[in-house]
């Protein structure tokens, strides 16, 4: 699976009720200046250290710290919280915290959230040192390793409260690095197979891998090239297969979209991570190929920012990347049942379809136009039309929610034989 970068990252930062949660503040900034995106939540003892007023102007996103505001019990509850985050970070964690977390009480926000989530948390311990030596937390730290939780620290050294030894909490530069390392690992945590997912639905028991979203080709450390797809039917067709019963994997290229609730996520970047996380997710049933993959890539892509010459442009030698949707097509042994490409075109969209659904050797092509002015990229609906071996069928344009949901009671019939 890709490791990912904190660039990109978004951190859930529980703040618990500790002296050093004032180094929690420049842990925010630290984070954000290497791109992360950080949003805080806080112990009610937290507020009694740093406002939250602070760790929202650093943050630059609403804290959250009541379990019981309205917004909690609204669209933006504390799971939905929890899950939009790719690691959790607890810091300063004391070893009430670190108790709560290792017997799962969940009695406030920043409880009720690390037992909700779905993501691996790194944990920071401050406390004075008889209490980090307590066998208690000595047990309840144990515990929580065993649980898959990471830690970083406590450091050794001299107390607030004058004692000196272990239980100081580690440097904010010290978190950052533990943080860069915790990226490098899956932090999904991994639901046994089958768990969570709707019973009696049309693809129950099955399992369905989904691309999604762009590939962004690196041209140097800083620029790209990437195109236009927002990811947002390709998502929508991960969330349908999920509601209709299948343990649904979703990898999806760079997109401003959350993640599918109860879909596994694996985040790439390029067309090379798109297909590596694409075969190690097979075996499957079902293969839905919405991402837009960028056909070529820069064959060297630069080490360093490349400058500004007086000598003219410099000139980009592109590559082929390979073809995930033909590759996963001719596949022997793990073929997947069934296997449905996607088909943009500005022109002769039925003919290059059929071409395609030849050429690439799938089931089944979703044509959809994709010239400016149709709207298609990005935008809420989709007009499509299915391209089978055996003739095609014109949808309405519907929105791209109604388009998953009517692929994936297709794709349901078609493995059935229903016809
Ligand atoms: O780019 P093209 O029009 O050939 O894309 C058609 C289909 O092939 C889409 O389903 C797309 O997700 C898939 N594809 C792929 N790997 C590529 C290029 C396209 O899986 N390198």
């Amino acid at each position: 699976m890709t490791a990912q970068t904190l660039a990109s990252a978004r951190i859930l930062l529980i703040i618990g009720g500790g002296v050093a949660a004032y180094k929690s503040l420049d842990l925010i900034r630290r984070l954000r200046e290497r791109g992360a995106t950080v949003r805080v939540a806080m112990t009610a003892a937290a507020q009694r250290f740093v406002t939250p007023l602070s760790a929202e102007a650093l943050s630059g996103q609403p804290v959250r710290a009541d379990l019981f505001a309205p917004t909690e019990q609204s669209g933006m509850g504390h799971i939905e919280f929890s899950r939009e985050a790719d690691l959790l970070v607890v810091a300063p964690a004391t070893a009430d915290l670190i108790a709560h977390m290792a017997l799962g009480l969940a009695d406030d926000l920043a409880t009720t959230t690390l037992l909700a989530t779905d993501k691996r948390a790194l944990v920071a311990p401050a406390m004075n040192l008889r209490m980090w030596l307590h066998p208690a937390t000595q047990r309840n730290v144990a515990t929580l390793r065993g649980d898959g939780v990471l830690f970083v620290g406590p450091d050794d050294g001299e107390m607030a409260c004058g004692e000196y030894g272990p239980g100081r909490m580690a440097e904010p530069l010290a978190i950052v690095a533990a943080v860069e390392r915790a990226l490098q690992a899956p932090t999904v945590l991994p639901l046994p197979p089958g768990v969570g997912l709707p019973r009696g639905g049309a693809l129950a028991g099955r399992r369905v891998v989904v691309t999604s979203g762009p590939t962004y080709e690196p041209i140097d450390p800083v620029r790209f090239l990437g195109n236009r797809s927002s990811g947002r039917q390709g998502h929508a067709i991960a969330e349908a297969a999920r509601a209709a019963g299948a343990e649904t994997i979703l990898v999806s290229g760079p997109t401003a979209l959350a993640d599918p609730p109860g879909v596994r996520v694996v985040r790439v970047e390029t067309a090379r991570e798109m297909r590596d996380a694409t075969i190690a997710a097979l075996p499957a049933d079902v293969f839905v190929a919405a991402a837009a993959v960028a056909d070529w890539r820069v064959e060297d892509a630069a080490e360093e920012k490349i400058k500004k010459r007086g000598d003219g442009a410099p000139i980009l030698r592109l590559v082929e990347n390979p073809d995930i949707l033909a590759e996963v097509s001719a596949r022997r042994g793990d073929r997947p049942a069934l296997v449905v490409g996607f088909a943009a075109e500005t022109q002769a969209l039925i003919d290059n379809a059929r071409a395609k659904l030849k050429r690439k050797g799938c089931d089944l092509i979703v044509a959809n136009r994709v010239a400016i002015g149709e709207g298609t990229f990005g935008g809420a609906e989709n007009k499509v039309t299915i391209v089978a071996a055996d003739g095609i069928e014109e949808w309405p344009r519907m929105g791209k929610t109604e388009v998953a949901r009517a692929l994936v009671a297709l794709v349901a019939r078609k493995l059935t034989g229903a016809p």
